[in-house]
């Protein structure tokens, strides 16, 4: 599989949720994930997928079946970089069906 790991926004969402102090949610993180997540994770009830939002810096924190998709401060125990990172087609986000793509890593 040529697919390569989503790199530099998988550490882009990983040093700001580190080092919490200086980070917006919706000035660093949300734009990402409106480009590549919101279509199926946003406000539109009707079509939001795993019943999960991330549109909300609440949303994205809270908890389903044990697990968050964002653990501020724990990015190992983050589903979202989880999944971003994911090399199983089953759980990798966005699925591979999707029309968009995490295309942000250098080289
Ligand atoms: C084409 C629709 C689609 C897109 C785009 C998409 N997802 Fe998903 N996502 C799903 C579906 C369907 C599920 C539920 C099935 C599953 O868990 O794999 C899901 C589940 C998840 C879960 C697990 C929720 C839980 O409670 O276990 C996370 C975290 C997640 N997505 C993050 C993301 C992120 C981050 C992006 C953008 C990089 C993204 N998704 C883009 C469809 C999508």
């Amino acid at each position: 599989m040529s697919r390569r790991l989503p790199v530099a926004v998988a550490l882009l969402l990983w040093s700001p949720l580190t080092s919490a102090d200086d980070v917006s949610f919706s000035r660093d993180i949300r734009p990402i994930l409106a480009a590549n997540c919101l279509g199926c994770h946003g406000t539109d009830e009707g079509h939001r997928e795993g019943e999960l939002r991330l549109d909300t810096f609440s949303g994205a924190k809270a908890q389903h079946q044990g697990r968050a998709a964002i653990v501020p401060g724990k990015p190992d125990a983050s589903e979202l970089l989880t999944r971003v990172k994911s090399h199983d087609a089953d759980s990798v986000m966005p699925p591979h069906a999707a029309s968009c793509r995490l295309s942000h890593a250098a080289s």
